[in-house]
């Protein structure tokens, strides 16, 4: 079992961190997002890092209208520090999101929902 040298150091270095990258968003681009949903991004993103990356609650599957218990759960974790107004905020703006990209799927060609 011999590898190239490059290989292995190809392995063995950013690689790993890149697919890492590629399979899980660990951030996602708001800009075309209204200013409001926007700020709820921020606050999302300060909440909801620290004990673990925003890819966990990115890539989750939660079903329609299923946030506002999930960011309840998470913020009785000891110490999550997430205060009750936070928390309407954050599953506010998951459930947003989570409706833009179901909108997406389902209708690629009119991406952005109703006028
Ligand atoms: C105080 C620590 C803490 C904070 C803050 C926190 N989480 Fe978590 N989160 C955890 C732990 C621990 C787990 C894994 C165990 C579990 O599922 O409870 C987890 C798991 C998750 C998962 C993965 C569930 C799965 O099935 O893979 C999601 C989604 C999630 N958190 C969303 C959030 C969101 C959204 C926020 C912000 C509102 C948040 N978390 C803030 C501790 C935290």
């Amino acid at each position: 079992m011999s590898r190239t040298p490059w290989l292995a150091a190809l392995l063995g270095a950013g690689f790993v961190a890149l697919t890492a990258c590629g399979a899980a968003p660990n951030s996602i681009d708001v800009s075309g997002y209204p200013p409001d949903m926007q700020a709820r991004y921020d606050l999302f993103e300060r909440r909801c890092t620290r004990c673990h990356e925003l890819e966990r609650p990115l890539n989750a599957r939660v079903g329609e209208g299923g946030w506002g218990k999930y960011v309840q759960r998470m913020a009785r974790h000891p110490a999550a520090g997430i205060s009750a107004q936070e928390q309407r905020e954050i599953a506010i703006f998951l459930e947003y999101h989570a409706e833009r990209r179901r909108a997406q799927a389902e209708a690629p060609a009119s991406a952005g929902g109703a006028p």
